[in-house]
């Protein structure tokens, strides 16, 4: 994402099931006592807080710096640092580097799997999740045809999103060295909390989509998104987002 537009209260408030899944690929990662640890695109630091826990000698980074500021005030004992994942300063530094729900937001995939791997010492293990192949279609698909429906311009160019398959991510994880020791591609329902979840999560990270829209457009495509998906993502009095996640572990050799 270009701007730092992140609400971290709403963020915090409305999105803790984020972290909550997250917890989930820290077994994945099974982190060891005294391990040096990457958390990329820690965001508040909760999951790098779950790791510090564990003994791991954690370092948090995100490229926002509402994000930061948060996570040094709310976990003041971890270090974490404003960086993007495609311009990485470290070599050779860490035993293990770990992403949940963030690297469908990196564009330039290839650029960071370069980055980390060089970040990562000889056998390290690159663990992470994201959203795959077929994310938030239902959301997507019905957004694009709100905007278009109000003539709002290149609205496909707007997508901030790289939701790719697991061959797409394992080949790039290949080219720049990694074995990949694990794949996975899984649908996985979400709840959003609350009546007003759709709307929510859309004013949360489909930010980048209402560029240029005026204010009560925007609000009118909402309200149009919302009523549109109803029937189909709002069960037993509850909003879930059609998420797909990838899971992948590479070594580097
Ligand atoms: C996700 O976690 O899959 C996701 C979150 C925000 C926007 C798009 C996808």
């Amino acid at each position: 994402m270009s701007r730092d537009h992140w609400n971290t209260e709403l963020y915090d408030e409305k999105h803790s099931f984020v972290s909550k899944y997250g917890e989930d690929l820290v077994e994945l990662l099974a982190p060891k006592q005294g391990e040096a640890i990457l958390d990329v695109g820690c965001g508040t630091g909760d999951l790098a807080y779950k790791l510090y826990e564990r003994g791991v000698n954690v370092t948090g980074i995100d490229q926002s710096e509402k994000m930061i500021n948060q996570a040094k005030k709310k976990y003041p004992f971890i270090a974490f640092e404003l960086q993007n994942v495609v311009h990485l300063s470290y070599e050779n530094a860490f035993d293990a580097i770990f992403s949940n729900a963030v690297l469908h937001w990196v564009k330039q995939p290839k650029e960071a799997l370069s980055c980390m791997y060089l970040a990562l010492k000889r056998n390290g293990r690159f663990v992470a999740e994201f959203g795959g192949k077929g994310n938030v279609q239902l959301i997507v698909d019905e957004l694009i045809k709100q905007l278009k429906a109000f003539e709002v311009d290149n609205v496909e160019e707007k997508i901030p999103w790289y939701f790719p398959s697991i061959g797409e991510y394992a080949t790039l994880m290949e080219e720049v060295g990694f074995r990949v020791v694990f794949a996975q591609h899984f649908d996985r329902p979400t709840p959003l909390e609350g009546e007003r979840g759709l709307v929510n999560w859309l004013h949360m990270f489909a930010v980048s989509m209402f560029e240029g829209v005026d204010e009560k457009i925007k609000e009118e495509i909402v309200v149009n998104v919302e009523n549109s998906l109803r029937n189909i993502l709002f069960q037993e009095n509850r909003w879930f987002a059609d998420y797909k996640r990838i899971r992948v572990i590479g070594i580097k050799q």
